[in-house]
């Protein structure tokens, strides 16, 4: 009996990988149908999007290949997107962070040529918020601990390592961590919308793709990183001094597009464009009433809103501050033409971008993972 049914097993060299690749891989991974494997079958009536779609014959294929557990043999070994992945590279990146002394240093993307300086921000204790505006009051004490920031915005040579793994030189198999972290659907359209790429701030991406990055670049590097938290990020920004006396000086705000990253005068910590340029994403849900009861930070309970902070090279001086708050709405994704929205592109919010820290204190692995996984990424 059980020869019989390996007889009838589909075969996913000669019969599944031949239909994925051909009407599949060039936008999903395997990481993408193991977290979707319940709505494969479904989607083959939409899916690939805009084309004729498969014939009963493929179909049936595919169903079959779903029904006996979506075995994806060129990488049998691999990890799913889950606490299990977070405690593997949890083990990963206790062993390399070990020994590394707190200061500035450059980091190159393993496998391309692309570098990231992370700047050494020292803890300390700090005035939060702004008495004068409802939802950045009121001001209060916080105490940050000591952790690394992006010097710069994360670019888009360094976002489209992630977003394209052909161009990271990643070979599927090469290292099951990296394979395994969730990876972006290839948009639509052309997501710098023309604004330029080279030396770019990247864009438009969910909060749940920036968490994705930092999972991403911390499997690569073996260093934990993540989003700042909103007290990390009104700190790292305010570098122990009062609002900038010339603005134009260290921002780029009230433009028709954005800049190159860096272009600006660095603040007190040497941190380029944490004002302006594109607002940055932080780990917090956007709470209005925070400030009143602080925590920590605040964790994800409903896809929207989350606070992205600092401003754009969409807004007005007034609110291109270190302590303004944004927060996420559906409508970022209003014009997004799939179906279903992805949960990758905020396809309207083109100021909009983030950059990582990394804390000198690595969390537990529960901690870990529930920065990378926000668990609110679908939003319908
Ligand atoms: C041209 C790109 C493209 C191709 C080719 C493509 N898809 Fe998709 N697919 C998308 C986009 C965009 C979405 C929207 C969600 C997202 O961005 O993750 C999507 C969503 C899905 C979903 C999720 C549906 C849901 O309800 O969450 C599944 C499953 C899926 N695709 C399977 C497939 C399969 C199987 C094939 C091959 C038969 C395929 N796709 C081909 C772009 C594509």
């Amino acid at each position: 009996m059980i020869l019989l049914l390996a007889l009838f097993a589909v075969d996913f060299q000669t019969e599944v990988k031949p239909i994925l690749d051909k009407q599949c891989n060039a936008c999903h991974d395997r990481a993408f149908y193991l977290r979707k494997k319940d709505k494969i079958v479904g989607s083959l009536a939409i899916m690939p999007p805009g084309g004729p779609g498969l014939n009963a014959r493929d179909k049936a294929t595919i169903g079959k290949w779903v029904a006996e557990g979506l075995e994806y043999p060129e990488v049998k070994k691999g990890l799913e997107d889950d606490l299990s992945l977070t405690r593997n590279l949890h083990g990963q990146i206790v062993k390399a962070s070990a020994k590394d002394a707190f200061r500035n240093y450059k980091q190159r993307i393993p496998g391309s040529d692309v570098n990231y300086e992370m700047v050494a921000v020292p803890g300390g204790t700090f005035k939060m918020g702004n008495n004068a505006v409802a939802d950045e009051g009121p001001e209060h004490e916080r105490e940050v601990e000591p952790f690394w920031m992006a010097a710069r915005e994360v670019t888009w040579n360094e976002y489209r390592l992630f977003m394209f793994a052909q161009i990271s030189g990643e070979e599927a198999g090469a290292n099951i961590a990296v394979d395994a972290v969730s990876r972006p659907t290839k948009p639509y359209v052309e997501m710098s919308f023309g604004m330029g790429i080279e030396g770019y701030p990247a864009i438009s991406m969910t909060h749940h793709a920036a968490n994705k990055y930092a999972q991403w670049l911390s499997a690569k590097t073996g260093h934990f990183y993540r989003l700042p938290t909103e007290a990390e990020w009104e700190y790292a920004c305010k570098a122990n001094a009062g609002p900038p006396e010339k603005l134009d000086e260290v921002a780029i705000y009230g433009k028709q597009q954005y800049e190159l990253v860096g272009k600006k005068a660095a603040n007190g910590f040497g941190l380029y464009d944490m004002l302006g340029n594109v607002m940055e994403w932080t780990t917090d849900q956007y709470q209005k009433e925070a400030y009143r009861n602080p925590q920590a930070w605040y964790p994800s309970k409903t896809p929207y809103p989350h606070t992205a902070r600092g401003g754009s090279w969409q807004d007005k001086a007034g609110r291109v501050t270190c302590t303004a708050r944004f927060a996420s709405d559906p409508s970022w994704k209003q014009q997004d033409p799939n179906l279903p929205k992805s949960i990758w592109y905020h396809t309207d919010a083109l100021g909009l971008g983030f950059r990582l820290v990394r804390p000198v204190k690595t969390p537990a692995p529960e901690e870990m993972h529930r920065f990378w996984n926000n668990g609110v990424a679908e939003d319908q």
